[in-house]
């Protein structure tokens, strides 16, 4: 694993709704090894642990990373808080990533803040990409606009009702499949979202990778706070790492508990 620790100065800002916010670097290191799907662990400020953030987006060409997080507490809540010109230090790229050939037919499927790694990783697809995303409700939805900007097909699904299909992401994934095949699933979301997918893409016989979150610690594999329970090919059990190993499964790999 190829990462670096680099100052990258914040060049812009953006508030995505009530809790979401956007960050796009500046990067001159990190930057060049990067995959879309892997992350970086972010230094707050006040804090000794950094944060696992996934990366949204990266342009080598032009030297920036963008992340996309919600506030889920302290240390997003001061991340939340940086302004254009401070610099944000980060430990990146961290994790496997996505394997993408934009050649394929792809789904990609993600629920609330799942949602961003897929940006990246959907775009070289251009119409080759159907992308399902799932929200709470309409006030919840980011980045949708952007995934048809890059000529996705993208269908929404809301809890609540308030946008798209009033119900579950993975039920707009069946509907999909059923209209026509497609090469690979990629998903990223909550555990009973990731689980479902699987088991449709299972069912169907499709490829299907799911990106895991998990609690993490160091993010470079040594404290092991991040260990999943995962099958191996003899039928045999293993314990990986997300932040190593991960946060890229085979979705025929994990256990799911
Ligand atoms: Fe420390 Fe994964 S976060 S081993």
């Amino acid at each position: 694993m190829k990462y670096t620790q680099e100052l990258c100065p914040v060049i812009k800002k953006e508030q995505l709704n009530r809790t979401t916010f956007s960050f796009t670097v500046a990067s001159e290191t990190a930057v060049q090894n990067m995959k879309p799907g892997q992350f970086a662990n972010i230094l707050v400020e006040g804090k000794t642990l950094r944060r696992p953030i996934s990366i949204c987006g990266f342009s080598r060409e032009e030297g920036t990373i963008r992340f996309v997080f919600e506030i889920r507490g302290e240390g997003t809540q001061i991340l939340s808080e940086m302004s254009e010109g401070q610099r944000m230090d980060i430990l990146a790229p961290l994790g496997n990533g996505f394997d993408i050939d934009p050649a394929e037919k792809a789904v990609f499927v993600g629920g609330g803040i799942g949602v961003p790694p897929l940006l990246g990783a959907s775009a070289p697809y251009g119409e080759n990409a159907t992308v399902l995303l799932g929200f709470r409700s309409k006030e919840a939805v980011i980045l949708a606009d952007e995934f048809r900007g890059n000529g996705a097909d993208v269908r929404i699904a809301t809890d609540d009702g308030s946008l798209g299909h009033h119900g579950f992401v993975t039920q707009l994934l069946a509907a999909r499949l059923d209209e026509a095949p497609c090469d690979v699933i990629y998903a990223c979301g909550p555990k009973p979202m990731l689980r479902l997918t699987a088991a449709e893409a299972e069912k169907r016989g499709i490829r299907c990778m799911v990106s895991l979150e998990e609690r993490m610690g160091c993010g470079i594999g040594a404290c092991l706070v991040c260990a999943c329970k995962t099958r191996t090919s003899d039928g045999g059990e293993k314990y990986l790492h997300v932040c190593k190993n991960g946060p890229v499964f085979d979705s025929r790999e994990v256990i799911w508990e």
